[in-house]
């Protein structure tokens, strides 16, 4: 299955309510939440959150870029969010994180950053809907996309696979149509896109254009 999850990092604050309605066809929304110390910048909060989903029916994938992710789960599920994907850099204990989640009756995922090794979590797996590769170093919107990073996206798919698992393998920056098939190619599920989209004349296209591109490298209909 192929996922688009437009990026609000990148629509307009002033309008966010016009600019999430014009991506009617995403398959979920990305809600980058930074908190200026796990990365050096800062997005938004829970009440933004909050209003997004108060406009939209749309799945909320929370992308955590914060330090203590674990304090702040239930605020994101209270203010909609469907799934938490914290940073394994920023947590003890994994897998304890992921629990909390589902005991608060949302989904878990864990992003990774560029530099950090994917093999200390192979083994579990098992507790996540979602492993997101980050493909530039977060914090910022409208980076470079990193081709070394698909090494990892090859090494969780084999294990995916090989364990029957139905973790979705996602990719954060710099997926644009000039990137996105190769991403596809190494066996990518969940596409986000920023500026990609947000940043298109017409947003709802390019999450098609963006779709089609995936399918087709992926060989999937
Ligand atoms: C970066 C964020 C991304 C960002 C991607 O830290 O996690 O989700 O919105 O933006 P683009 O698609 O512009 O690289
Ligand atoms: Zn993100």
């Amino acid at each position: 299955m192929i996922y688009i999850a437009p990026s609000i990092l990148a629509a307009n604050y002033a309008a966010l309510g016009e600019d999430v309605e014009k991506v009617p066809n995403a398959d979920m929304l990305h809600v980058d939440i930074m908190d200026g110390h796990f990365v050096p910048n800062l997005s938004f909060g829970p009440d933004v959150t909050k209003a997004v989903n108060g406009v939209t029916d749309q799945f909320l994938d929370m992308h955590l870029m914060i330090e203590e992710p674990e304090q702040w789960f239930e605020t994101y599920a209270n203010a909609g969010g469907d799934r938490m994907i914290f940073h394994v850099e920023a947590t003890n204990d994994h897998v304890a994180a992921a629990k909390q989640c589902r005991e608060l009756g949302v989904q878990a995922g864990f992003a990774i950053k560029p530099g950090t090794p994917i093999e200390p979590y192979l083994d579990d797996l098992e507790h996540f809907e979602e492993v997101l590769v980050m493909s530039v170093e977060p914090g910022f919107g409208g980076q470079k996309f990193m081709p070394e990073v698909l090494s990892k996206v090859f090494t969780l798919r084999d294990h995916i696979r090989a364990a029957g698992l139905s973790t979705v393998i996602g990719i954060d920056g710099g997926i644009a149509n000039s990137t996105i098939a190769q991403a596809a190619e190494a066996g990518v599920d969940a596409f986000v896109a920023g500026s990609a989209v947000f940043g298109a004349d017409n947003p709802a296209e390019a999450v098609d254009t963006l779709r089609r591109m995936a399918k087709e490298a992926a060989g999937v209909a």
